[in-house]
């Protein structure tokens, strides 16, 4: 939608979780990873986005959940708008527009998600995301354009412009130009379910950017996890997820989870971010597992966790969960509306 001056789009984007993570940056400006990472796009956990640019001296402004955020402690939102009207200027420079006169601009977000924001959720990932397709739309970007603007607002949004599995590649130049996400797989696996459990919603005590740095200062494993053990994890990811092989892709998440946990507390002071429920779910998807691996569970920077299952097995993973976590009535409610299965015996509250 256009008015005099004003140029508005809506976009709704989803989250994404991490199968093999991205954990350290290479350029902290550029937000250009270690590391390749691999994800799994959530389609029902999403961030409704509007962008509003607005011509005229004006102040920026954004909005999550009705609340303003305050953009002086946000960097991010600022290097994300001056990012967008530099590639405004160079479409203009490059189609030759003789532009006499320099037109300012600013910027309007309103954000929606349907899910806790900061807690550990990758949150800011649907955020920036829906911020870098709409300003995509709005100034007619190709989609490595959009991915740059992602990404620069937060590393792991850019692995949400995708459904699907998505491959985000490090690349190797220093201007970012080959640091892109690209679809990695040929059709979506539509009966995976990702389980969230919500332990904890808490904004995260050690935020993933100073958490990164730490680790990437500090940690002695996070040079053996980068060299030798993620490049051949995004393949096994690449090849389960291809051919459908569950219990393969569940061994490579869990361990990938476990592994990144590791190079957290091989950090100087060492980060905590699994809590006492978080380890209660690990041992309730071991027990659920032992005859066969139906499950497989993965943790970002926070407690909260996310069970990979593949729609079958969601109800009886459920009532195994239900033995040992407490799960809110209403979310149990939902959960057999969507799938027609009831549970049953008293349901926790
Ligand atoms: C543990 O993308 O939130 O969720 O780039 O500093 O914004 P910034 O970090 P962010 O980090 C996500 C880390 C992770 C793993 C992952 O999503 O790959």
């Amino acid at each position: 939608m256009s008015g005099a001056g004003v140029s508005e789009v809506t976009v709704r984007v989803p989250m994404n979780i991490a199968l093999v993570k991205y954990w350290g940056k290479r350029d902290e400006q550029l937000i250009l990873p270690l590391n390749d990472s691999i994800s799994l796009t959530v389609d029902k956990l999403t961030a409704e986005t509007t962008v509003r640019m607005i011509q005229g001296v004006g102040e920026n402004t954004v909005e999550i959940n009705g609340r303003r955020v305050e953009l002086s402690s946000n960097k991010r939102y600022q290097t994300v708008f001056d990012e967008a009207l530099r590639l405004q200027r160079k479409r203009k420079e490059d189609s030759n527009q003789n532009e006499t006169e320099c037109i300012s601009h600013h910027f309007e977000v309103i954000s929606k998600t349907n899910f806790p924001v900061a807690a550990g959720l990758a949150s800011s990932a649907a955020g920036f995301a829906a911020i870098g397709r709409a300003i995509q739309k709005i100034l007619n970007l190709n989609d490595t354009q959009a991915n740059r603007l992602a990404r620069i607002g937060s590393g792991s949004a850019c692995r949400s412009m995708f459904g699907g599995l998505v491959h985000w590649k490090k690349g190797e130049k220093e201007d970012g130009s080959d640091c892109v996400a690209v679809r990695a797989d040929s059709e979506n696996w539509k009966d995976l379910y990702c389980i969230i459990l919500v332990f904890d919603d808490e904004r995260k005590k050690v935020g993933s950017s100073e958490g990164m740095r730490r680790t990437r200062e500090t940690s002695t494993l996070l040079k053996h996890r980068i060299e030798s053990v993620v490049p051949e994890r995004i393949e096994q990811v690449k090849k389960a997820y291809e051919s459908r092989n569950f219990q393969d892709l569940a061994r490579v998440i869990m361990a990938d989870s476990n592994q990144f946990h590791a190079v957290c507390l091989d950090s100087v002071p060492p980060i905590r971010y699994l809590n006492e429920s978080s380890w209660r779910l690990i041992e309730v998807v071991e027990k659920f597992n032992q005859q066969e691996v139906k499950a497989a569970y993965t943790f970002d920077a926070g407690p909260n966790a996310c069970v990979i299952v593949q729609k079958d097995d969601v109800p009886a993973f459920i009532k195994a969960a239900l033995q040992d976590i407490s799960i809110p009535s209403e979310d149990l409610k939902s959960v057999e509306e969507d799938l027609n299965v009831s549970f049953e015996g008293p349901l926790n509250s």
